[in-house]
């Protein structure tokens, strides 16, 4: 099936977000196509191991899970989104539930509930390990039966606006600030298309992608931010990236991630010598916040000198290969089995807390933009997310924004204009094709050695210099050469990877995920830093 010319709803990305909104959207009866980079199930989503956090046991209530998130945030969450999008967890949690998700049990029935750093209470419903894997799969179900159109391989490039068009002479009278639609690269035929639509939903999950350790898969390399960014809008936050702690070290720089799940069963960090060190850093010790426990571990292999510390897995009182299944197995592939031997681990980049600014019903600044999931910025996490916050972020967003789109849609000024055709470059030198593999390897370097869990002034200073230096170099290449897949991500990656410094440099405090020598103090006002839109 080839795609339309006009849909109501575009949506990019096959995530949790992108399919969550498409089918609460299409349920209404509006023509929704979704495009996606790669297969459709690869995205975060599908990875997600720890689950989902919501209130749903008679020892929990809303007040503590938002307690919790906003400790977790380091005075920087709205108090308003987090109230208001927690509150509506069971309910979402619900929806799943009726899509199929098999959300894992306890002998006598009751959902069972994982604990993960920063929760005062076991919240987080899972389906062992796997959870993503579970949700990704019975929303890909739901929406092929509500006959919207999923196309794999498209890559969207940039957004169509009023104001881009009007820049190059197309006539669009009394359309103003709004997005017309997008242009996406079918990487099949190699060859780019244009899709009107009053609605584009921006659902391309996160960046982890700019740095050389990261949890994320590949797809994860920041498309949606960059595209607004070009499209005028401002980015937040967006110095918040969260290092996942325990990620298995291997020799080979691969890093897959050990579910915070597993110390909420009991297993904890180990030094070289197999002393628990954490209790050092914090009082709730393995189950601090993530940022405690990075910047913990951190500190701890630099006064050590060694490469990793150790998860102390065998002397869990669980079955450790019912319990994590995936883990087990990822574990035993790299040669460790966690039920005889601890595993070294090491932090790497895993979420972006901040993104594209967006209202409690996933709008943005410009007319017909809505954003959710990883990519936005709700409010929700503040300076650092509480573990499976996100997850929960996505669905519950997703409904909200897809009620705000169905009744845009309902009201919508029917607005006919010939959208500007994509122009091509053709060059193809296979030579400057090297140099761009090489730029990607000095971008994603220089992100992990300057911009990481522990930063300075001067070292976010020696990142913008070569980021800029990078940046100028892939988008002259860009603007003369044929597109493809590899070539767009790495404009995306340095765009976003400069908006990430900058945000950083601006950011004179330090507070949750972001700790500069420079400025170790919090501030005593919190405040968002936006970083103005870069056109490249
Ligand atoms: P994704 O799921 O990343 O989907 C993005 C989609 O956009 C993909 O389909 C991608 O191909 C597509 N895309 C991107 N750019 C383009 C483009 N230019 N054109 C077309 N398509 C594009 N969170 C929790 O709450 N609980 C957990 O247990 C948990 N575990 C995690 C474990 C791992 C290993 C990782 C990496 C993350 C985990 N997270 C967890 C975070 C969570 O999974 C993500 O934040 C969430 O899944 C993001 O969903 P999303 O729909 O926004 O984006
Ligand atoms: C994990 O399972 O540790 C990841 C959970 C998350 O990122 O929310």
């Amino acid at each position: 099936m080839k795609p339309e010319k006009d849909y109501d709803l575009v949506i990019v990305g096959s995530g949790i977000a992108g399919l969550s909104f498409a089918l609460n959207v299409a349920k209404a009866g509006f023509r929704v196509a979704i495009f996606t980079k790669k297969d459709k199930a690869e995205s975060n989503t599908n990875y997600a191991q720890g689950g989902i956090a919501a209130v749903t046991s008679a020892g929990d209530d809303l007040e503590k899970h938002v307690e919790d998130t906003l400790e977790a945030g380091d005075g920087l969450c709205d108090q308003t989104v987090v109230r208001e999008i927690l509150k509506e967890g069971p309910d979402r949690i619900k929806d799943l539930v009726d899509l199929g998700v098999s959300f894992s049990s306890l002998d006598d029935g009751r959902i069972s509930l994982g604990k993960e750093g920063g929760h005062s209470k076991r919240r987080v419903l899972h389906v062992k390990d796997v959870t993503g894997k579970a949700i990704e799969e019975a929303l890909l179900s739901a929406i092929a039966k509500e006959g919207v159109h999923l196309f794999e391989h498209y890559f969207a490039i940039d957004l169509i606006t009023s104001k881009k068009a009007r820049k190059i002479g197309v006539s669009i009278d009394g359309v103003d600030n709004r997005v017309l639609g997008l242009y996406l690269y079918d990487g099949v035929e190699k060859e780019v298309i244009t899709i009107s639509s009053p609605v584009v939903l921006l659902a391309t999950g996160g960046a982890g992608q700019t740095y050389l350790y990261t949890t994320n898969p590949s797809i994860a390399t920041g498309d949606g931010i960059a595209m607004a960014s070009r499209a005028g809008l401002s980015s937040m936050n967006l110095e918040f990236i969260q290092f996942h702690p325990t990620t298995f070290h291997s020799l080979n720089g691969d890093r897959f991630l050990i579910t915070e799940a597993v110390r909420g069963e009991g297993a904890k960090l180990i030094d070289g010598k197999g002393n628990p060190f954490l209790k050092k850093y914090h009082p709730l010790a393995d189950l601090a916040p993530r940022d405690i426990v990075a910047r913990a571990i951190d500190s701890e292999m630099k006064k050590s000198g060694a490469p990793f510390v150790r998860l102390d897995t065998p002397s869990m009182k669980i079955d450790f290969s019912d319990r994590f299944p995936n883990v087990n197995r990822n574990c035993l592939d790299r040669g460790v089995d966690p039920s005889k031997s601890a595993v070294p681990v090491v932090p790497a980049a895993h979420y972006s807390c901040g993104g594209i600014p967006t209202k409690l019903d996933c709008s943005t600044d410009l007319i017909g933009l809505y954003a959710c999931g990883e990519v936005a910025c709700t409010g929700l996490h503040g300076a650092n997310r509480l573990a499976s916050n996100s997850l929960l972020e996505a669905v519950v967003m997703a409904y909200r924004g897809a009620e705000a789109v169905c009744s845009f849609l309902k009201n919508k000024r029917d607005v006919k204009v010939n959208l500007p055709e994509w122009v091509d470059g053709d060059v193809t030198a296979s030579d400057e094709r090297v140099v761009l593999s090489h730029n990607l390897d000095e971008l994603k370097r220089t992100m992990w050695d300057y911009v990481g869990i522990v930063r300075s002034t001067k070292r976010l200073e020696r990142a913008q210099t070569r980021i800029r230096n990078l940046g100028r170099e892939i988008n002259e290449y860009y603007w003369n050469a044929k597109v493809d897949l590899s070539l767009l991500e790495v404009r995306n990656l340095v765009c976003v990877s400069e908006l990430i410094v900058r945000s950083a440099l601006q950011r004179k405090e330090s507070r949750g995920l972001h700790y500069t020598l420079d400025y170790p103090e919090r501030s005593e006002i919190p405040e968002n830093i936006k970083v103005k839109p870069l056109l490249y």
